[in-house]
Order: structure tokens, then C-alpha cells, then sequence
């Protein structure tokens, strides 16, 4: 049973179900300290920058963002890393670094190729065939493990695709891939393809893992838009783009833009949010639009008042955060294949160990600058962010030793990496869709309680852990708080509130699958899914 609300009903509604009692919030008028705001857009990611321009396209100025960080940006983040022969450093992308899904001739482009085109962001296509195999004794070929693999997920996805269509119970990625034939077990080369083919991109192993929102969540992407990935290098930063839509509607030093302010409560009820901050400041909100990544709301990095109600709290528990680390290091020389992008490494005995090496100084990238960086997620990123930077980089050091078992592989001269799992404005990387759960579960995590709402990456139901998802939902969220400060639908099906399942009965009937829950309908053809 699901609950549609609407402006009108909130009252009614929010008397069903929540257990706030007006007593227990402090009284939004009474306040009078605080900064007044229309809306109180908390953080400057995609999403809230995305909001803030959906509002102020639809003539809503009054609003105030509050950011942690002293920039716009969010999780597209970078750092001078190394030095270039000119005497500068380089710049590297810590966090988001690809646009995944481009677009077709005729077919929808993905809303963030069509930024970086529009601010000019440098991106070249990343060529994923471009890639040599290793394993403990050096460079050895076991790329007919990919044809394999490709093979299977051509049948699991149809497997998938009626589990969705007949509401029949999910199972994990491994059981999907494994019913489908895909049987890696104890060999290490098939599991190092398989952590290039999933974990790379889910931070998060088939086994704990959705089958059928994994490959929808890949395939709403990549069939929709299309399979390319470019990767950016920018001197200016990824984030380029998005401070250049922030210009368009905040002039510089524009007060209605707290940078280097953290929120620690958000006090909420059906007439306003109050949210104060760690200085002392505090904000009064008719609404407010909390777009702190799943992995703050976990870490009750945030107090919310009253509690947020049991329907809300599961929904972001259940959901994971994955963590997702590149160790960027520099060399006197390139040592490695310069015409290949990938290098991949199949540990003897432990699955994920240091798995991909990606080369920056391959001559689409950033030639000659001798820059190689590898990536690890999940468990090897918690394990390895807990660690100083010597003892990572000697167990790199001995990896690339069984790599290149014939030279000697010189020490780096720089060597860097973020701690994504322990940064407090972020705490992981971004969001993966867990075993057994359900779309309704999903638009849980995603509704607004009483004026408090919710979006980013991990509110997507369709592009979860793509910058598009949080483009997406930061529009959604601004175009339905538009529309009811405004008492008037701008935007037909992006109206009034979220509906929300209280009850969750484990189960989401097929016709459930649409924009209401954050389904994109057109997506859902290019699935091979049909709807009839
Ligand atoms: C390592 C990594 C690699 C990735 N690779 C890709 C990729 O290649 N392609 C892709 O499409 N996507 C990628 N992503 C995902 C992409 O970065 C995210 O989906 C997107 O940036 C999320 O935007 P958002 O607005 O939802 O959240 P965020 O960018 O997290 O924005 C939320 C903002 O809230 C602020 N905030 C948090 N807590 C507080 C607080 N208490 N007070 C005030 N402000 C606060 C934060 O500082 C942040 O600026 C990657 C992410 C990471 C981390
Ligand atoms: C914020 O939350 C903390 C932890 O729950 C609490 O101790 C503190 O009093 C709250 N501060 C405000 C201003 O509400
Ligand atoms: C690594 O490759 C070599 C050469 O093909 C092979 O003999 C060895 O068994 C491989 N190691 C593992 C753990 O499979
Ligand atoms: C890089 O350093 C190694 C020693 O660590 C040395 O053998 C090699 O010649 C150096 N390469 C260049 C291009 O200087």
C-alpha cells in the first residue's frame, strides 16, 4: 500500500504516520535569531547546486546553501599531485572521474556530457580494450575470461529483466551470475576480470550486491545514453562545469552561498526546518533540501529532530555506501606498456588486491607525466585508508615488482591518496543497491518527511553512484519544492510531495515501477525490459 501525498493532505497524512509531536520541535517563529530563508539547500554537490538553479529558473531566489567544504563540488573533488616538467603540478580527480554514458544520434545525452561540452571540460574516450593482464608472474594473457564473462551477462540480464517485470524475488549479483554459469571459485584470473567487471564499477562485491538493480542501474546508463566512459583531465577540475552553472545564478561572493559551514541539527515538522550549524548560526527554512551523501546520514554525522521516523531510518540503513580509493603515485620514468591504459592484477590469493593499474601518461591523457594510479574499493579500501601512506606504498611497490618481474621498478617520487571512508563530509564514495531489497524501499530513502527533503547519487532509483543521478534528483527536488512554494505545478508529474510505503512489504508490483517511485520510464524499453 503506498501513501500519494499531496500539499493538501499533508497535515492529514503526516498525522498517520509520524511520531513527531509539535512539542518535541522546537518552534520554528520562535526562532528569531536565525537567518530566514525560502528554502535552505544543505550542501553544493550536483544535486544542491542542480536544485538551487531548478529554483532559480522557476523565479525562487530566496534560498541559502549551506556547504562543509570551501568549494562547489561535492564528490567531484581534485588536488595537485607530482610535477610536470614546466615546473607546475598536475591535477588529479580524487573523486567522480568519468562521464559514464555519453549519448547517440537521436537518443537522449547524458544532462552531464552535455555540461562538460558546455564548459568545455577536457574529457577523452577511455578505452577499456586497452589492456594488458598480470598476475604474480608477470605480464600473463587470460583475457578470454572477459569473452566469458560477457557471454553470461547477456542471459543474466534477461533473467533480471523478468524478475523485475514479474516482481519475482531478487537474489545476489554472485547467485544471478553464477545461475547464468559464471563460476569463478579459487580461479584468481577469473576473479580479477570479475572485480574489473562489477566491483570497479559497484564498489561493492557480487555477494552483497543486487542482481536486478545492479545490471538496471549499468544498463539505464549505458544502453540509454551509450557504453562510452570518458575520462577528465582538466587542469580547472571536473567541478569546472558545475561552478559554471553556479555562476549563472549566483553572482561572485553572492551571500546566499555558506561555504565552510558544517550543519550538525536539522530540527523539521510540517511547517519548517530549522538547521543550525557547528558556529553557532542557524537558519529558519520554510523547507530545506538535505543532499548529504548516504554515507553522512549513516554516520549520524547530522542530528535530526525529532528522530526521523522508522520507514526513513530503514531505508538508509539498508542501502550500502560504497568506498572507492585511487593511489595516485608518480615515477622518474614510465616503466609500463605507454600505449595501454589498464593494467590488470590478479593477486595469488586475495581478490581485489591492488586489482587495477591506470596509466596517466598514455598520450590522451596527460603524456610524460609518468603518472600511474591504481584503484581499490570495499573492504581493501577500508583496510587500506586505516593505513599511513609508507605501508600502502610498500605493498604497492611489491605488486608492481611481481608485475614487472624484469626491470627494477623504480620508488615513486610522489604518492597520494584520499580517505574517502573517513572524510566526514562524505564518509565513503557513493551508494550500491543491496541484496533482496525493493524499489519501494528505495523511494523511502528518497521521500521528504514532513519539509525536511532528501536527494543525491543515492536518492536515484535509475542512475544510483553516477553524477547524472544526483543531476536528476536535484532537479526532481527542486522542481517539486518550485511547485509548492509557488502553490502551482511547474512541471506535470514533479508535483507536490513524495509518495512513501509504510508498510514495506518486501514487494514492488511492476505498474509501481514509474516517475512517482524515481523510475525513468523511458529507460526502462532500452532494458530489453518490455512493459506489455
Ligand atoms: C572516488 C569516487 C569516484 C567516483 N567516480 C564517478 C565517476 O567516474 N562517474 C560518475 O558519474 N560518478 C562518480 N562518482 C560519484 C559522484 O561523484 C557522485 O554521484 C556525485 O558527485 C554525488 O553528488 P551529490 O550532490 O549527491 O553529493 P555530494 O557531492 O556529496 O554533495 C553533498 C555536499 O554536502 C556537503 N556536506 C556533507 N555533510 C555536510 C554537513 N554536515 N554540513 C554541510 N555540508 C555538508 C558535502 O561537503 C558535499 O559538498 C564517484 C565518487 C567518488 C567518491
Ligand atoms: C545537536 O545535537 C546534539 C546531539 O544530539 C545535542 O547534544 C545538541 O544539543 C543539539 N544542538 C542543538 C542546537 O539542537
Ligand atoms: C600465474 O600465471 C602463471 C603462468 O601462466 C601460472 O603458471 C600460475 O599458475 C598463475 N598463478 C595463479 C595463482 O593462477
Ligand atoms: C629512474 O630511477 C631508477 C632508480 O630508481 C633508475 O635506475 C632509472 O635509470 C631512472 N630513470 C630515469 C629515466 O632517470
Amino acid at each position: 500500500m503506498h501513501i500519494v501525498r499531496s500539499s493538501s493532505i499533508v497535515t492529514a497524512s503526516i498525522g498517520l504516520i509520524s511520531q513527531s509531536p509539535d512539542h518535541t520541535v522546537r518552534d520554528i517563529n520562535q526562532v528569531e535569531q536565525c537567518q530566514r530563508t525560502s528554502v535552505a539547500i544543505l550542501g553544493a554537490g550536483v544535486a544542491g547546486i542542480t536544485a538551487a538553479q531548478t529554483l532559480s529558473k522557476h523565479s525562487f531566489d530566496d534560498f541559502l546553501i549551506v556547504e562543509y567544504k570551501n568549494e562547489i563540488g561535492g564528490r567531484m573533488t581534485h588536488a595537485e599531485f607530482g610535477v610536470h616538467p614546466d615546473g607546475r603540478p598536475y591535477v588529479v580527480e580524487l573523486g567522480a572521474n568519468w562521464v559514464q554514458g555519453l549519448g547517440s544520434e537521436g537518443g537522449p545525452e547524458n544532462p552531464i556530457w552535455t555540461l562538460a561540452k558546455k564548459w568545455d571540460v577536457k574529457n577523452t574516450y577511455s578505452d577499456f580494450d586497452s589492456l594488458l593482464t598480470y598476475n604474480e608472474t608477470g605480464e600473463v594473457d587470460y583475457t578470454n575470461h572477459f569473452a566469458a564473462i560477457d557471454g553470461v551477462y547477456s542471459s543474466a540480464e534477461q533473467t533480471a529483466g523478468t524478475i523485475l517485470i514479474e516482481n519475482l524475488q531478487d537474489r545476489s549479483a554472485r547467485a544471478g551470475f553464477s545461475q547464468a554459469g559464471w563460476k569463478p571459485k579459487k580461479d584468481m584470473a577469473a576473479q580479477a576480470v570479475e572485480w574489473w567487471y562489477w566491483d570497479f564499477e559497484s564498489a561493492n562485491p557480487p555477494d552483497t550486491s543486487s542482481f536486478v538493480f545492479g545490471i538496471a542501474g549499468y544498463n539505464s546508463t549505458h544502453y540509454q545514453y551509450s557504453d562510452e566512459n570518458n575520462f577528465v583531465h582538466d587542469e580547472r577540475g571536473f567541478n569546472y562545469w558545475l561552478q559554471g552553472e553556479a555562476s549563472t545564478f549566483l553572482r561572485p561572493n553572492d551571500t546566499r552561498l555558506l561555504l565552510d559551514t558544517i550543519v550538525t541539527n536539522i530540527t523539521y515538522n510540517d511547517r519548517g526546518v530549522t538547521v543550525y550549524n557547528e558556529d553557532g548560526s542557524c537558519i529558519s527554512a520554510e523547507y530545506a533540501l538535505c543532499t548529504f551523501s548516504l554515507g553522512v546520514l549513516q554516520n549520524e554525522a547530522v542530528t535530526f529532530e525529532p528522530k526521523l521516523p522508522e520507514w526513513k531510518q530503514t531505508g538508509i540503513e539498508t542501502f550500502h555506501m560504497g568506498t572507492y580509493t585511487k593511489i595516485f603515485m608518480q615515477f622518474n620514468e614510465t616503466f609500463w606498456d605507454a600505449e595501454k591504459q589498464f593494467f590488470l592484477y590478479a593477486d595469488p590469493n586475495k581478490r581485489g588486491y591492488y586489482p587495477i593499474f591506470q596509466s596517466l601518461s598514455h598520450e590522451n591523457f596527460m603524456p610524460g607525466s609518468n603518472i600511474l594510479f591504481v584503484t581499490v574499493v570495499g573492504d581493501e579500501s577500508y583496510r587500506i585508508e586505516l593505513q599511513d601512506d609508507e605501508t600502502t606504498q610498500a605493498e604497492i611497490m611489491e605488486v608492481l615488482r611481481q608485475m614487472f618481474p624484469d626491470i627494477t621498478v623504480p620508488k615513486p617520487s610522489a604518492f597520494m591518496f584520499p580517505r574517502w571512508s573517513l572524510e566526514p563530509w562524505a564518509y565513503g564514495s557513493y551508494s550500491n543497491w543491496p541484496v533482496g531489497t525493493t524499489l519501494e524501499m528505495h523511494q523511502n530513502l528518497r521521500a521528504n518527511v514532513d519539509r525536511l527533503w532528501f536527494a543525491g547519487e543515492h536518492t536515484s532509483a535509475a542512475y544510483f553512484g553516477f553524477l547524472q543521478g544526483a543531476y536528476f534528483e536535484g532537479r526532481e527536488a527542486g522542481l517539486r519544492i518550485a511547485s509548492l512554494l509557488g502553490n502551482e505545478c511547474v512541471d506535470q508529474g514533479r508535483c507536490g510531495e513524495h509518495s512513501f510505503y509504510d508498510p514495506l512489504h518486501g514487494t514492488t508490483g511492476r505498474e509501481a515501477f514509474n516517475i512517482i517511485n524515481g523510475w525513468d520510464a523511458d529507460s526502462f524499453a532500452t532494458y530489453g525490459l518490455n512493459r506489455e
